[in-house]
């Protein structure tokens, strides 16, 4: 073995629960867990044998749904609509998205990744050792490729892995104005196949102010046909089906949901498509539709959790504080809170043999935390436990 961890607590995730095991150790090798389980039963030499003082050892956390790579911010426009302006109301005038759009658009790659490493930094100082990144704010091929380069240039300058997501379809540009089927075509003929290889999944943003079911469906038709996996910004302001949509094209996850109604739940469910729930953005946007949990429950459709770190509608990049509001404003259980950022997470991405979970075969991501209770880490507020955090078995 190269390395042992001992003398912990942990909560594997393994089977339907928290999978706790209470006198517990991993082993690594090559980067991967060996041995997760009773200390009784597991190895007993390796190059480096780790005591972890009766720490809990969970997963690493997964952020499975991000805009982290972007330049300026909206601080502005935030205060604008503390004034009574309304954010549909923002984008209409140019501003949202676009004015983001701008910003990136003016910024060189290694700008963008200079921009995104202090929130990076954020993440990973709260245990997470994957994030996705979407791109979504280039609009042109040249920009978005350039977002999704910064986004896996991340990933190089950090011990993280990185999962990038196409998000051409995130708005129509200026130049595209009342031409949105001009620029799905751009989206489907010429970013889509230019991010063959660069991009692991596709998404969109299937809203009023986005683009309609049939423009997403062409979308998502074009990523399949690229033998690329999708996603869906789905049901977030207003109730199109979208993530009927994404069920129908195999979707990897719909993320938002808060207008989603039992078709939409019993389709993703037949898919297997995870439900991606974003409560930054719920909070921020002063939502007060909830997304149905309930339905998800008794459908047994997945829960993961992100922090959609996004200047616009998610200006965080705390997932633990994502644990904490998906319990008190979408009553949550610290169970299925927990599986949200971790199990259910993997799933979301595509991932779910590789990470998500402590078990044999899995990549050695683990968040050592200072706390005597699981329940910890969704019960704080802007706390923050992480004792440390390992990558493919290495300490970072
Ligand atoms: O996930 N809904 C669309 N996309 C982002 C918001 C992007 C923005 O406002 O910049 C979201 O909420
Ligand atoms: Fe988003």
């Amino acid at each position: 073995m190269d390395r042992l961890w001992i003398n912990a607590r942990l909560a594997t995730m393994a089977g339907d629960g928290l999978g706790v095991i209470d006198d517990g150790a991993i082993a690594c090798r090559d980067g991967r867990i060996a041995y997760a389980g009773p200390s009784a039963a597991a190895p007993q030499t390796a190059d480096e044998i780790i005591d972890c003082g009766g720490r809990w050892i969970t997963p690493g956390l997964i952020d499975c749904h991000t805009h982290l790579v972007h330049a300026g911010n909206r601080a502005g426009e935030w205060a604008q609509r503390l004034e009574g302006v309304s954010y549909e109301e923002i984008a209409r005038a140019g501003g949202g998205i676009l004015s983001t759009m701008r910003a990136t658009r003016a910024a060189t790659e290694a700008e963008l990744v200079a921009i995104a490493l202090p929130r990076l930094d954020a993440l990973l100082a709260e245990g997470v050792t994957t994030i996705e990144v979407k791109s979504g704010y280039g609009l042109t091929v040249e920009h978005e490729l350039k977002m999704l380069r910064a986004a896996r240039a991340l990933g190089v300058t950090r011990d993280v892995r990185v999962a990038t997501t196409l998000l051409g379809a995130h708005a129509v540009p200026h130049d595209y104005a009342g031409r949105a089927d001009a620029y799905v075509d751009l989206v489907c003929n010429e970013m889509i196949p230019a991010a063959i290889g660069l991009a692991d999944a596709v998404d969109a943003f299937c809203e009023g102010i986005g683009f309609s079911p049939q423009q997403t469906a062409r979308v998502l038709a074009a990523a399949r046909a690229a033998g690329l996996p999708v996603k869906l910004h789905a049901e977030q302001l207003s109730a199109l089906h979208g993530a009927s949509l994404a069920a129908s094209h195999g979707a990897l996850s719909a993320d938002h949901l808060e207008h989603a109604d039992e078709q939409d739940v019993r389709a993703m469910a037949a898919a297997g498509t995870v439900a991606v729930l974003l409560p930054g953005a719920y909070y921020f946007m002063r939502e007060t539709q909830l997304p149905p949990i309930d339905l998800f429950r008794a459908h047994h459709v997945p829960i993961a959790i992100a922090t959609d770190c996004n200047p616009g509608t998610s200006p965080t990049t705390s997932l633990l504080l994502m644990l904490n509001m998906a319990a008190t404003l979408f009553r949550l259980t610290v169970t299925e809170a927990l599986r949200g950022v971790t199990v259910n997470a993997a799933a979301a991405l595509g991932l779910a043999d590789t990470i998500g979970t402590l078990e044999p075969g899995k990549a050695c991501d683990l968040a050592l935390w200072d706390i005597s209770d699981p329940a910890e880490l969704v019960y704080r507020i802007g706390f923050n436990p992480l004792y440390a955090r390992v990558k493919d078995g290495r300490c970072c």
